[in-house]
């Protein structure tokens, strides 16, 4: 039986890959797409998300927009230096008969969540406002979730942002404080595993010369990894929201231990770090399934193997 799934996203190149990876694999159900600022302005990851699910002949699934900017901070700025102004890297798609629903991001996953005879599971891939603004306004909604798999953070490795922060939980600090502390059974997919879920130029191999999804595809993993080359002196590029989207359907591919997650809102050098109590000093009750081993090679394998077998469907 599939699993009833949410998908909450800034799309954003890692954000790409991750939702043809969802809609690649039969484990998962998309019953909904919703959209939040974060890699780049709303106005952009929501167009992003209605041409990527044209693209795998998805314009079913509903996109839904959400919050352009943060709960509480004014001073979150777009990651556009690594995945283009409009966020897809330069690649482009063409554009979907649709508009977004006319229905609010929360509004759209309440109406899933109320409607879904099986308890539905939020794969969260970008900053958590949207998220935070669901349990805001319809708690005993959220509270029927499944579980969060949230990209977002880090245990040992912090930041890809600041030297403490992730980016996605960097851009919205306050809303994944409330996503922590809200009560759901969360999976975080932070750093520590998404630094070790990297693919390399030549693991595409199997895609080159493929159809039209191929195509936007391997347009997005060139600029994606140039970026990370620039960043790092490496191509072994790390597919951040794909990994997240993987747990949702191998949550063995990773190794986690339930540990107490909060989120440093207000420090000047910490702000957005994500506190993980490795030894249980709080006295906190633990409240995350923290990711902290991932078997790398299975991922990357999963990740290539599902997108050629989905580009072989589309075609050209
Ligand atoms: O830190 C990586 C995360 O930030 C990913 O979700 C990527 O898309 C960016 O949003
Ligand atoms: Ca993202």
């Amino acid at each position: 039986m599939p699993r009833p799934v949410l998908i909450d996203t800034d799309p954003g190149l890692d954000d790409a890959l991750a939702i043809m990876l969802a809609f690649a694999s039969p484990e998962l159900d998309v019953r909904g797409v919703t959209s939040v600022g974060g890699n780049t302005g709303l106005q952009h990851t929501t167009e992003n998300a209605l041409r990527l699910l044209h693209l795998l002949d998805r314009d079913d699934v509903p996109v839904a927009a959400g919050a352009d900017t943060p709960l509480v901070r004014r001073d979150s700025r777009p990651a556009t230096e690594v995945h283009g102004e409009e966020g897809m890297g330069g690649v482009r798609l063409d554009p979907a008969p649709r508009g977004a629903d006319a229905r609010s991001a929360v509004q759209l996953m309440t109406d899933v969540i109320e409607q879904s005879t099986e308890p539905v599971t939020l794969v969260a891939l970008g900053p958590l406002t949207n998220v935070a603004a669901l349990f805001a306004a319809a708690p005993r909604t959220a509270a029927r979730l499944e579980r969060i798999v949230l990209m977002g953070g880090g245990a040992r490795i912090l930041g890809n942002t600041t030297p403490t922060a992730e980016f996605n939980i960097w851009f919205d600090p306050d809303a994944a404080s409330r996503v922590f502390a809200g009560g759901v059974p969360v999976t975080m997919v932070g750093l520590d595993v998404t630094h070790s879920a990297v693919t390399t130029p030549g693991d595409w191999d199997p895609l080159r010369g493929g159809g039209r999804m191929a195509e936007a595809l391997l347009g997005m993993v060139d600029f994606y990894t140039a970026r990370h080359v620039e960043w790092s002196g490496s191509d072994r590029t790390p597919q951040h929201d794909s990994l997240a989207v993987a747990v949702a359907i191998r949550p063995e591919l990773v190794t986690t231990r339930h540990l107490h997650v909060d989120v440093e809102c207000a420090g000047a050098l910490t702000r957005g770090m994500t506190v993980v109590d490795l030894e249980g000093l709080s006295g906190e009750e633990a409240n995350t399934d923290v990711a902290l081993e991932v078997d790398g090679a299975a991922f990357a394998q999963l990740l290539v193997g599902r997108l050629a077998e989905l580009d072989a469907r589309l075609g050209a």
